[in-house]
């Protein structure tokens, strides 16, 4: 890697995208950047990983990734330091204090600034434009780690546990209900790699964007949306949810808490899936709106299982891109 100070200059990443079933180099901005085979192949480096973490302690000595914040976190945090640190490389973590993204500094000059110290990038971002603005930018991968668009790593991890917890994932149907934000998106474009029904329950002018649905369709996905929690929900081998309000919504909660009212994933929509369906959740959770405390603290509930994957699938992404 180039340092500063040489007059060497890192490598531009180049996007092998005919070089399945690795992802070496290239961006996870969105799960769309993905073939299905190279999201199995994840999913299944993910299990590895997290059978054997010996194996990978020292996979990544000598690399550096640096994780930009502009939100707050508590998962992605911790997993991603904890992915790269425990594969033997070195993390950084930096908060908006810090960096000021746009605000004190360029996006495209943190970008190439970056680019010669570490070897990967993760950024939490508001904007999803100047998410692509830093990766057109930099010189080395850069991860999205949630964006106002997706959320890829995180709807890995999810399909990581639920394959877990179903043994299969193709044919099984999840129901998201509740808004149609960043993680709504991510699912929809996993759900279709993966072969699984995805049924999204919105309220009207909450739906997941019209281009994420049309594009999913357009590969076959099996994608239903519609206002009707209780339709969505039944007999679904999943129940997902997640906040009303997002990171960066926080002026419309208010508003958005009487919208969203009718769409809680409470003891009697959950009944209405199937007698084995578990619930799931990104986190954090807004205990008492989204979720009632029987439903996630239930034996249906599989949210700290998806919490812990995402240290194991990080690790997998990581291991994947510095390869
Ligand atoms: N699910 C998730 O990304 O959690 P954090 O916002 O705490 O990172
Ligand atoms: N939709 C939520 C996810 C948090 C992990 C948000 O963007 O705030």
């Amino acid at each position: 890697m180039a340092r500063l100070g040489t007059i060497e200059r890192p490598a531009r990443k180049t996007h092998p995208l005919s070089t399945p079933p690795g992802i070496g180099g290239r961006d996870l901005l969105s799960l769309h950047d993905l073939t299905p085979k190279e999201v199995e192949f994840l999913l299944n480096l993910g299990r590895l990983v997290k059978g054997h973490p010996d194996r990978y302690a020292h996979a990544l000595e000598g690399r550096e990734l640096a994780l930009l914040f502009e939100k707050p976190s508590l998962r992605t945090r911790v997993t991603f330091e904890f992915a790269m640190t425990e594969a033997g490389g070195k993390c950084i973590t930096l908060g908006p204090q810090e960096v000021g993204l746009g605000k004190r500094e360029a996006v495209k000059d943190v970008a190439l600034n970056l680019s010669r110290w570490v070897d990967v990038v993760m950024a939490r971002v508001f904007s999803h434009e100047s998410l692509k603005e830093f990766a057109e930018h930099a010189s080395i991968p850069v991860i999205n780690g949630l964006s106002d668009f997706e959320h890829p790593c995180q709807a890995l991890g999810d399909y990581m546990t639920l394959l877990e917890h179903k043994d299969h994932l193709a044919g099984l149907t999840l129901a998201f209900v509740g808004d149609g934000n960043n993680v709504a998106h991510s699912l929809i474009y996993g759900a279709t790699q993966l072969g699984v029904r995805i049924r999204v329950a919105t309220p009207i002018g909450h739906e997941p964007s019209a281009a994420v649905v049309a594009e999913a369709k357009f590969e076959g996905g099996d994608v239903y949306l519609t206002d009707d929690p209780a339709e969505a929900v039944a007999d679904a081998d999943a129940v997902y949810t997640d906040v009303w309000t997002s990171m960066g919504q926080e002026a419309e909660a208010e508003a958005r808490a009487l919208v969203f009212r009718p769409y809680q994933v409470n003891s009697a929509l959950m009944n209405k899936a199937r007698p084995d369906a578990v619930f799931m959740h990104c986190l954090p959770a807004r205990r008492g709106q989204e979720v009632t405390d029987d439903v996630i603290d239930s034996v249906h509930s599989i949210v700290y299982d998806q919490a812990e994957n995402r240290l194991h699938i990080e690790k997998a992404i990581l291991l994947s891109l510095l390869s």
